[in-house]
C-alpha cells in the first residue's frame, strides 16, 4: 500500500471557492484502494458549516515555534465517502468569512503556519506518507520544510512531493524580509534559484523548485505556462523544470454530477431522453428566474468566479450586441465588483432576456448546467476548467475559447464530419466570440438534429476521474518506487 497525503487549502464536501475544491474532494475517491491510501489535510476555517464540523473528531493538539510565537495546533479528523480528512486548528489564524482573506500578507501568514502545522502534525497520525501532494501557492512552503527542515525525523527522509499547479496567476508574493520573518526560513533561501522572484520572496515558486515533481491540470496548460504570456514570470523556471512538469487532465465527481440522479433539477434525465426531458429544467428555470416563459429560445449558461481570468472584457465589449440576438442568458457567479455590476446593468436593461445571479449557490448551478442549452467560458487563460465538463455532462454545449483545459476537453464542432462536442476560438477577441455564439446560435435554430447529435456526443464522453487517477498512480509508483 502507497500512502498520499494531500496538503490543500480547500475541498469538497468541507469547503469550496473554485475548481481547486473539486479536485481535491473527487480524485481520492478515484484510485485504486487495492494500492493507493491517500488522504486530505485541509485548514479547519471557522467559516465551515456547522454540518460539516460536526462530522470532525478531535484527535490531538500540540504547540508549535511560529512566526515569534509558540502557536496551538490542533488535528481533527473526519471520514467522508471512504476518504479520510486531517484538520488544522487554530481558530486565530483560520478565522473570517472566507478561506482567503484577499490581503496577501495575512494569506501568506495563514498559509505559511498551515504548511509547517501540516508537517510537524505528520509524526502524531498513526499514518506515514510516502508522498507529499500539494496544491498552489498556499501550500508552497511544504516541499522547502520537507527537505529543509524535517529532514532530522527518519520518518521525513524518504517522502517525496509533488507540487501540482491549479492556477499559476496566484503566487503568494511578499517582501522577502517579512516572509523570512514570518516563515523563520534563512537568507540562503531567499536568492532567484530558491525562493526568489523578481526581488520579492514567492511561495510557490519554493514549491516549484523543492518538489520531486510538478504538474498541471491538462497537457495544454503545461506546455503554455512554459511561455512568457502564460508563464506569470516563471516560464523560465517552468522550462528548466520540463522533465518533471507534466499535464494531467482534471475530471470530475461523476456521482456528484450526474443528470440522472440530481437533487437540485426538476427533471432528471439521461443521454436517452434528453431530447424530452432537459427542457422541462429549462421551463422551470425560466419561471424561477423570472425570464421570459419560451422554451424554444436559446438559453446560454455562464457559472463562474467573476475574474479577468474568465474572459467577461469580452462579454462586456458585445453584450449588448447579443442581446439583440433570440437568446437567454444566465449567469450566476461573485467576484470582482466590475463585473457583477456589469451583469447587474445588463440584467437591468434586458430584464427578461438575462438573469444576474450575484451569489454562490450550489443548487442554482446544477440548473443551470441543466437547463440551458449552451455554456460560455471564453477564458483568458483556463488551467483546465471544469464547469464545461460538468455543462458536457449535462447534455450543455460548451462555447470555449481554445486556451488551456478548454482545448483540450472541448472538440470544436465540424459541420462536414458531423463531428465535436462544442464551439470554439482561437483569438481573446470578442467579436471572434461573438461569431462563434452566433454560429452556435444558426446550428441551434437550424439543425436542431445535428445540435443534438452534439449533445450525445459530449454526453458519451468521458471526463470521470477514470483515466487521469490512472495517471497520478502511474507517477506516484515512479516517484515511491517499490516498497519493501
Ligand atoms: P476555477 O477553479 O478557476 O474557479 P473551474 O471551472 O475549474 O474554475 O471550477 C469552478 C467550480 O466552481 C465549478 O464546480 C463551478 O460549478 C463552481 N462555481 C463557480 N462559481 C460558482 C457559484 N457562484 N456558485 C456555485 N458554484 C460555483
Ligand atoms: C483552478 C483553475 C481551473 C482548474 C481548477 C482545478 O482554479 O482556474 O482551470 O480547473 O483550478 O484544477
Amino acid at each position: 500500500m502507497k500512502n498520499i497525503l494531500f496538503i490543500a487549502s480547500e475541498g469538497v464536501p468541507f469547503i469550496k471557492t473554485g475548481g481547486l475544491a473539486d479536485v481535491v474532494g473527487s480524485l481520492p475517491k478515484c484510485v485504486d484502494k487495492k494500492f493507493f491510501d491517500i488522504r486530505v489535510m485541509l485548514p479547519k476555517y471557522t467559516c465551515i458549516s456547522q454540518d460539516m464540523k460536526d462530522k470532525m473528531k478531535y484527535k490531538t493538539h500540540f504547540y508549535m515555534d511560529f512566526h515569534w510565537n509558540n502557536e496551538y495546533v490542533g488535528i481533527l479528523e473526519s471520514e467522508v465517502d471512504g476518504v479520510h480528512y486531517y484538520f488544522i486548528d487554530n481558530e486565530m489564524m483560520f478565522g473570517g468569512f472566507r478561506p482567503y482573506s484577499g490581503n496577501v500578507y495575512d494569506d501568506i501568514v495563514k498559509f505559511a503556519f498551515f504548511s509547517k502545522a501540516a508537517l510537524s502534525a505528520i509524526p502524531m497520525l498513526d499514518f506515514e506518507p510516502d508522498l507529499i501532494h500539494c496544491h498552489d501557492w498556499q501550500t508552497g512552503l511544504v516541499p522547502v520544510y520537507l527537505k529543509e527542515r524535517f529532514q532530522d525525523n527518519p520518518l521525513f527522509a524518504k517522502m517525496k512531493s509533488v507540487m501540482t499547479i491549479h492556477n499559476l496567476k496566484f503566487q503568494g508574493r511578499w517582501d522577502v524580509k517579512d516572509v523570512r520573518d514570518i516563515t523563520g526560513l534563512s537568507g540562503y533561501f531567499f536568492t532567484p534559484d530558491k525562493l526568489e522572484s523578481y526581488r520579492d520572496a514567492n511561495l510557490l515558486k519554493g514549491g516549484l523548485v523543492y518538489a520531486d515533481a510538478i504538474t498541471t491540470v491538462s497537457d495544454t496548460y503545461a506546455e503554455e505556462i512554459k511561455t512568457p504570456f502564460y508563464g506569470e514570470g516563471l516560464d523560465g523556471l517552468l522550462k528548466a523544470r520540463s522533465g518533471d512538469l507534466r499535464g494531467i487532465v482534471n475530471g470530475i465527481d461523476y456521482d456528484e454530477y450526474d443528470p440522472s440522479k440530481d437533487q437540485y433539477i426538476v427533471a432528471p434525465y439521461s443521454a436517452k431522453n434528453f431530447r424530452k426531458e432537459k427542457i422541462k429544467n429549462k421551463k422551470a428555470l425560466q419561471k424561477e428566474l423570472g425570464l421570459e416563459e419560451d422554451d424554444k429560445t436559446m438559453m446560454i449558461g455562464i457559472v463562474s468566479r467573476l475574474t479577468d481570468q474568465k474572459g467577461f472584457d469580452l462579454i462586456a465589449y458585445v453584450m449588448d450586441e447579443l442581446c439583440q440576438d433570440a437568446v437567454q442568458i444566465v449567469v450566476l457567479g461573485t467576484g470582482d465588483e466590475q463585473y457583477e455590476n456589469m451583469f447587474k446593468h445588463f440584467d437591468w436593461k434586458y430584464g427578461n432576456k438575462v438573469s444576474a445571479n450575484i451569489s454562490y449557490s450550489e443548487a442554482l448551478s446544477h440548473k443551470i448546467y441543466a437547463s440551458c442549452d449552451a455554456f460560455l467560458m471564453p477564458s483568458m487563460f483556463e488551467p483546465c476548467g471544469l464547469s464545461q465538463l460538468m455543462a458536457l455532462r449535462y447534455g450543455t454545449v460548451p462555447i470555449v475559447r481554445e486556451t488551456g483545459g478548454l482545448k483540450d476537453t472541448v472538440e470544436p464542432y465540424n459541420e462536414f464530419e458531423s463531428s465535436g462536442t462544442g464551439f470554439s476560438f482561437k483569438n481573446y477577441n470578442a467579436h471572434e466570440m461573438l461569431a462563434t455564439i452566433r454560429y452556435a446560435e444558426k446550428i441551434y435554430y437550424d439543425k436542431r438534429r445535428e445540435w443534438n447529435k452534439m449533445i450525445d456526443r459530449g454526453m458519451a464522453a468521458d471526463f470521470s476521474w477514470h483515466v487521469s487517477a490512472s495517471k497520478y498512480q502511474d507517477m506516484y509508483d515512479w516517484l515511491i518506487g517499490d516498497k519493501a
